[in-house]
């Protein structure tokens, strides 16, 4: 399969697949979002493969929503459209959830808004002790969508959840290893080597009773989840037609904070 924005290497029983779009900060605009979810598919009948790590081209791992794709708005003709479009994300997401073998996340740099639904999508996360993530979304006006909410609530627990998501500040390593939103933080350079380790210590056992096991608590844990959180892009829709996503997206690129009005 051909990608242009993802890159998917082979290593034995070990794939990487990499977001590969770092003059963009790997911002996920809807091309590399499609790519993600074909290549999260692509590991459904692949046998040899034990355990994927996701990791990011260049300096970060993700910027989180393309900014300028968007404009701030969804240009597309139509509610309809619209709508339909929104669900791209969630599709991203459950589409990286879903996959049968273990998958790490290999953080580094930022990991914000999108870019930090990726790694919490996956069964766990190592973070390079420069790392940062956070959910920026409220500060453009808008909800944390694409059903990662839950995925939040169910690493760190409510109280830390609400401060990440309503505040949207950037949290350090340090702080997301303390509260078990990453696994384990190392030295920078020392990152694929870590993450290889603890994806070899994973090859080792026997895959069907390890991705029983996986599937198994991913249903204990987000059994409501998509019952509960099916309207968040419908949420995302109405949010992103605000006066106050407008200043939000404004006042990033002119750095400045924003003045929201409620409107
Ligand atoms: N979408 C589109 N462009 C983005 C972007 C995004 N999400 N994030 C950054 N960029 C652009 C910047 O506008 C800048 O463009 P320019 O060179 O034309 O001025 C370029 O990428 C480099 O960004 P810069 O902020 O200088 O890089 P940095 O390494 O200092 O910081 C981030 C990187 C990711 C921490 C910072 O850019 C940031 O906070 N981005 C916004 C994250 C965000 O709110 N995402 C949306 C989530 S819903």
């Amino acid at each position: 399969m051909d990608f242009e924005f993802v890159k998917i290497e082979k290593h034995d029983q070990i794939a990487v697949l990499k977001l590969n779009r770092p003059d963009r900060l790997n911002a996920l605009h809807g091309p590399i979002m499609e790519e993600i979810e074909q290549a999260s598919k692509s590991f459904l009948y692949d046998e040899k493969t034990r355990v994927v790590i996701f990791a990011g081209e260049g300096k970060h791992f993700s910027a989180g929503a393309d900014l300028k794709a968007t404009g701030g708005g969804d240009s597309r003709p139509t509610r309809l459209l619209q709508r339909r479009h929104a669900g791209l994300g969630a599709r991203m997401i459950r589409s990286i959830v879903e996959i049968n073998q273990v998958t790490i996340a290999a953080v580094q740099g930022a990991a914000l808004g999108g870019g930090a639904c990726i790694p919490t999508a996956c069964d766990f996360r190592i973070g390079s002790n420069d790392c940062f993530m956070g959910y920026p979304e409220v500060n453009l006006g808008i909800n944390l969508q694409w059903v990662a909410l839950p995925l939040c609530v169910h690493l760190i627990g409510p109280a830390r959840a609400k401060r990440m998501v309503m505040l949207g500040n950037r949290e350090d390593a340090d702080t997301l290893l303390n509260w078990g939103y990453l696994d384990e933080v190392v030295e920078r350079d020392q990152l694929m080597d870590k993450v290889f380790e603890m994806a070899e210590e994973y090859a080792r056992r026997p895959p069907i009773a390890v991705q029983m096991i996986k599937q198994s608590i991913n249903m204990i844990s987000s059994a409501l989840d998509q019952a509960i959180m099916h309207m968040d892009s419908d949420q995302n829709t109405l949010s992103a037609m605000t006066e106050d996503r407008t200043e939000g997206i404004k006042a990033f690129f002119e750095k400045r904070d924003a003045q929201f009005k409620g409107n």
